[in-house]
Order: C-alpha cells, then structure tokens, then sequence
C-alpha cells in the first residue's frame, strides 16, 4: 500500500471539486438558518454508550459499523456514526430545553464515520448537513423540516428526488403491530439471521432486500392497519401540510429506516442516479430518545442529508453550480520591484474585500499569465520596470482581451469599481 493513498472508504476532497461540496453545505444550511436553527457543533466521538441506547443495540449501525476505541484512561469511545443522539446529548447537557423556548431548533454540519462496505456512495467517512427541532410534538414542525429540506435540493437544481413518507407509529400501536408481525414472521421459511432479527427488531425484516424474502411478505400485517387514531390524525395532518406547501411525496409503508429511535413520521430523500444507494436524506421524529439516553420526555424531529450524495446526485442530474470564480484579480510581476510594489496592490484589493491572487516565485510572464488564465481571475494586473517608471500598471480584461494602463495609485479604486 502507497503512503500516499487515504484509507479505504475514504477519499480527499480537493479543489476544484472540493468548492462545490462548500456550496453544498451552504445550500443546505441557508433555508435552516432562515427559519430560525441555530448553529451547534459537538465532539466527533461520543461515549459508546450515548449511541448504544440512542441508535439501538440491534441496528446494523451499532453491531457492525462503529470506529470504538479505549482511551489509555479506560474511555469507550466511538466516533459518532451520525448526529441526532450527539445533538440531542448537548441539547441536555447545556439545558437548552429549560430556556423556555421550545422547540430548540438547531443545524449541523460534520463529518461521520461508518464501517460499512465500501461502494459507490457508501464511505466509511462522509459528510452530513442536519437538523433538529426538539421538544415539541407538533404536524407543524414535521412539514417545516421536510418542507425545508425540499428546498434545498431545488435551490441546488436537483429535481429528480423523491421524497418517501411513513408513519411508524408510537408508543401505544407500535407494540401490538409488532407482535402482530412477529407471528406473521415467525412462520416463514428465513434463515438463522433474519430468525433473530424477528424477535429484536422485526420491522427492519420489512426491509429486507433479497427476492425470496420479499416474495414470503406479501401479506405482511400493515403497520398502517394499526396506527392508533393519534398517530393516524398526526400523519394526516403532515401530508396535508406538505400537500398545501406544493411539496411532492410517495407513502412508502415498507420505509422502516436504519436507527431505532424513530416513531410515526419517517422520510427518505431518494434519487434514481445513485444506484443501490439511493437515499441522498433521510430523517424522522424521534419522540422517545431523549428518554432512552436518560433525559426528561422531548418529543423531537429532524433529519441528515448525505453531502457526499447530494454531490453525486448534482452530477447524475448533470447540474452544474454557478460557482463564482475564486478570484477575481491575478497579479503578474515582472522584476524586483514589481514584486513589492505589486504585492502591495494586492494585499490592498484584498483589505478592499476583492478576491485577489499573485503570480510567486518570479516567474517568466508566458508561465504567469497561464497561472492567471487558470485562476479564472476577471482581471490581471501586469507590470514590469518601464510602467513603474512611468507610475502605471497595465490592467487586461480576461473576458475581452482589451488592455490599459492605469494610474498606479488609482489601480485599487479602479478594479473595485469595475467589480461593482
Ligand atoms: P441516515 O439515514 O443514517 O440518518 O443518514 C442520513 C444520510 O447520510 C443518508 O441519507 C446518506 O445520504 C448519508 N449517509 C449515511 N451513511 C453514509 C455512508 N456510509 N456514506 C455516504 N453517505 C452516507 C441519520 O444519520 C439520522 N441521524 C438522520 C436524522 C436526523 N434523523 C433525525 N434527525
């Protein structure tokens, strides 16, 4: 294996593709911070513990793809496989539940670790931008994260998604659903695995994706057949949000999720361009967490979007972003002096709030200009020995090709105006 060669799972962000998972984030994040989230950051690893009780002991998350780790102090660590018990956790610690205003809406954005078999799409580092909007348990609340979420994508250009909806029930129907598929599973013909999976977490059987036991499922108890009537009224009450918002959804009752903490409302952001792993998001209300990690009862919702996938998705859809040019001015010296006193202008433009970027190393101007091209600068400043003697510097458009001398002490005021 070569040093240079980042783990498996893993891959290095670098420019200029590295930009637009920035925009990514950025497009994410704006429509949360325009609705009143507030930014949080926590630890990238957690006590094992917090994600044991939180994700759930017999989710594949928990028994197969933590990074764990001792402390030399005897610490069970685990680099956090995903955001909402990390959030939740701070959310308790700092009492932000207690200041009297409810729901605390908070966004992230971070990286995560999972050891998962490595595909196109799965990483066992990957990014996400998420939110949570705990402590209220209202339909409200529900649509706006979706609602929000939709925007996103559109504000990014993605259009072929999908929004996938469920209700997984609460705390009264879910139990009596449960054992009701219980013995429906029970009697198939599954292996030693699925067997166990039945007895601790049956729903997840539903997502099984091999045919054989998709094709035993038909006739399946229908979790929709048990809702209770507060669950059912609280469901329908989200779609017709989402329906008056204009926001396009599909009931999927197979959609049980990969974390254990959900109940009723569950979604999944899909996209067809990615493959076997299609989900780009996915989230959901998770009234019981804050009590299976030991707090007061916080009925809560939120969601993760994959930043990884949103860009692949970007490119499946061939959506391009209007990225600005990171630079706006290039700086070609020719000399000595040109150096300091072109090194000055730029630092100037700089303070002034225009991007601005210098050709090092004392290069000849053929090699220099070709560094500007690449820059994607809109102007380059030029300027050797004889424009300094005659206190100018010539200014090119890159666009147009035209070029000028400009009065030295006016370059500043100059290019700042024509950048508006
Ligand atoms: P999740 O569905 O496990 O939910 O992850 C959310 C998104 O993270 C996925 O849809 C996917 O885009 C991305 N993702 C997950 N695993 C990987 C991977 N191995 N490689 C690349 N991308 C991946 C959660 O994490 C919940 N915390 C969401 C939530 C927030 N629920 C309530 N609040």
């Amino acid at each position: 294996m070569s040093t240079f060669q980042a783990p498996k799972g893993t891959y290095d962000l670098t420019p200029p593709r590295s930009a637009t998972f920035l925009a990514v984030r950025e497009a994410i994040s704006a429509p949360l911070r325009d609705s009143g989230y507030g930014y949080i950051e926590t630890p990238g690893f957690e006590n094992v513990e917090l994600f044991a009780r939180g994700v759930g002991e017999s989710t594949d998350i928990v028994t197969k793809e933590m990074y764990t780790l001792t402390t030399k102090g005897g610490d069970q660590l685990a680099l956090r496989p995903e955001g909402t018990a990390s959030v939740l956790r701070a959310a308790l610690e700092g009492n932000l539940h207690k200041a009297g205003n409810l729901p605390v809406k908070l966004w992230y954005s971070g990286s995560y670790y999972r050891y998962e078999r490595p595909q196109a799409g799965r990483y066992r580092h990957f990014s996400q931008v998420g939110a949570e909007a705990i402590g209220t348990e209202d339909p409200v609340l529900d649509a706006e994260l979706i609602i929000l979420a939709d925007q996103a994508y559109r504000s990014l250009g993605l259009r072929q998604f999908r929004i996938l909806l469920n209700s997984l029930g609460d705390k009264e129907c879910r139990p009596a659903y449960r054992e009701a598929l219980q013995t429906f599973l029970r009697d198939l013909d599954l292996d030693e695995e699925t067997r166990r999976r039945i007895e601790i977490n049956p729903l997840r059987v539903l997502d099984d994706k091999r045919a054989d036991v998709q094709k035993q499922l038909t006739g399946a108890p229908k979790l929709r057949d048990h809702l209770c009537d507060a669950c059912k009224t609280y469901h329908e009450e989200v779609r017709a949000l989402l329906t008056a918002a204009g926001v396009a959804f599909e009931d999927d009752e197979k959609l049980v999720r990969g974390l254990d903490y959900y109940t009723r409302t569950t979604f999944e952001f899909v996209h067809h361009g990615l493959g076997s792993q299609s989900a780009v998001g996915g989230g959901g209300r998770y009234d019981g967490l804050s009590e299976m990690i030991g707090g007061p009862a916080l009925p809560s919702v939120g969601w993760a979007l994959g930043v990884d996938r949103t860009v692949l998705a970007l490119e499946a859809e061939g959506v391009e972003l209007d990225l600005p040019a990171p630079t706006s001015v290039y700086a070609v010296p020719l000399g000595e002096e040109a150096r300091r006193v072109l090194f000055g202008v730029v630092t100037e433009l700089r303070r002034a709030g225009v991007a601005a970027d210098f050709a090092f190393g004392g290069r000849g101007l053929k090699g220099a200009m070709k560094s500007a091209n690449r820059s994607g600068a809109r102007y380059t400043l030029v300027a050797g020995e004889r424009d300094l003697a005659e206190g100018v510097v010539q200014l090119k458009d890159m666009e147009s090709g035209e070029q000028s001398a400009v009065p030295l002490a006016e370059a500043v005021a100059e290019l700042t105006k024509r950048l508006g």
